[in-house]
């Protein structure tokens, strides 16, 4: 029998099998797709492994489909911490598609009788985007601008002078007032400045849930400029087809019970993350299993206790002890998995055997804990926890201690 892989792909950024749901999505996505002039640019954001970076690289080739151009990529910090290099990266970017177009130069006549200035096409190049860029009198923002206009003007003798561009991971954006540096502002600014010039350039950022707080702190018409799509589970159906289509193929040796795969739905709680990860183990502990006729296994507990390592500790080991308590009491509100207030989890303490916490104090410790990435606070003042199911681990935890 030949080797029959397993299909399964738990890991940041890794194409799933089958990408479930997500029409909803596509729908709103091709709707701005259908934008004449730019009125709305698209903020995706969700929980981490909700399947937001995945989800955009299938937006690529719809988009592309549709006429456009696509360029963009992951926004390291590093790429985001001054105007300067989000500039360079935009410009970098930009090369990649502006590269196939041409720009009729002159070069100056030699020395000596006879010769003649002489015109010739070069490619658009990142050094010709950066000679642009270089020779913009003014400000970081003015000189990206004027590259993007150049470009657009090529683009359109190109004839598909519609472009977007892509960021991921675009909550490492930020201003810094401290440093002079205001690489978010300055995104918004040319954009938006762009667009109202009737530029065709359509911004996708695609982020945490911090991301669009972020955008509307940095410049409040970005409320208004963006579409903000909340990435979420998938509902049951849809689970159940991310389990099972990846093993609707002829060769493949193994098939999930209904028992099974209702068990897999069930522990992974509609997150893409969590079923790829358990689906790929269960897959090997079917693989393995001796006996066909005995029922198929499913080491939810062991499971369970490789997710808790592998996904959950780390984050969990960097919370000191009081920091714990605090997240153990949220783990015990109603409401935990969708959004909480400081004042119930200061009434959760008034219940709880421990150390009261006052309302000040969880505010200065959800903040410490948003830090770290364990909590958010949304725009209407409300918080929730950062990472998916994170309160069923908690609770597992106190309950084995
Ligand atoms: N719609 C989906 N159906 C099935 N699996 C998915 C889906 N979306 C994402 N995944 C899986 O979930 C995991 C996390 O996806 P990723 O795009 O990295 O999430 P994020 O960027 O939101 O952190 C990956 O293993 C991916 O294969
Ligand atoms: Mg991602």
């Amino acid at each position: 029998m030949a080797i029959f892989k397993n299909p399964y792909r738990p890991g940041a950024g890794h194409m799933p099998p089958h990408l479930a749901g997500r029409e909803t999505e596509y729908a709103e996505f091709d709707r701005l797709l259908r934008q004449e002039e730019i009125l709305e640019n698209l903020v995706l954001t969700g929980l981490r492994g909700v399947g937001k970076t995945v989800l955009l690289e299938t937006f690529k080739p719809r988009a592309i489909a549709a006429g456009w151009l696509w360029c963009g990529t992951d926004l390291s910090e590093s790429a985001s911490v001054s105007e300067r290099n989000l500039a360079e990266r935009i410009l970098t970017d930009l090369a990649v598609i502006t590269s196939g177009l041409t720009v009729r130069i002159t070069d100056a006549p030699g020395v000596g009788f006879g010769s003649e200035a002489t015109e010739r096409d070069v490619p658009i190049t990142y050094d010709v985007l950066r000679r642009v860029f270089d020779n913009t009198p003014g400000l970081t923002s003015d000189k990206l601008k004027s590259v993007l206009r150049f470009a657009a003007d090529y683009l359109i003798a190109g004839e598909t002078p519609r472009v977007i561009f892509a960021y991921d991971e675009a909550q490492n954006l930020a201003d810094n007032a401290g440093k002079e540096e205001f690489p978010l502002s300055m995104l918004l600014d040319v954009f938006a400045g762009l667009q109202r010039s009737g530029i065709s350039f359509l911004l996708v950022l695609t982020g945490l849930p911090t991301l669009f707080p972020k955008l509307v702190e940095a410049r409040t018409y970005a409320e208004r400029m963006f579409r903000v799509i909340m990435l979420g589970r998938l509902s049951e159906g849809e689970s159940e087809d991310a389990i099972k289509k990846p093993l609707d193929v002829a060769d493949c040796p193994v098939r999930f019970t209904e028992l099974s795969v209702r068990a897999i739905a069930n522990e992974a709680g509609g997150y893409p993350y969590f079923i790829q990860f358990i689906c790929r183990e269960v897959f090997d502990a079917v693989l393995q299993q001796s006996d066909p006729e005995r029922p198929q296994p499913i080491p939810i507990g062991a499971i369970q206790r490789k997710l808790d390592t592998d996904f959950f500790a780390g984050r969990w080991a960097r919370a000191t002890d009081r920091q714990r308590e605090l997240l153990y009491l949220i783990s015990g509100l109603e409401q935990c998995d969708e959004e909480f207030t400081i004042q119930e989890v200061v009434a959760a303490s008034k219940q709880a055997d421990i150390k009261e916490f006052s309302a000040s104090h969880v505010n200065q410790m959800l903040a410490a804990l948003a830090g770290q990435g364990l909590v958010y606070k949304n725009r209407f003042g409300k918080y929730s926890l950062a990472v998916p199911l994170l309160s069923q681990f908690i609770q597992r935890v106190y309950s084995d201690a």
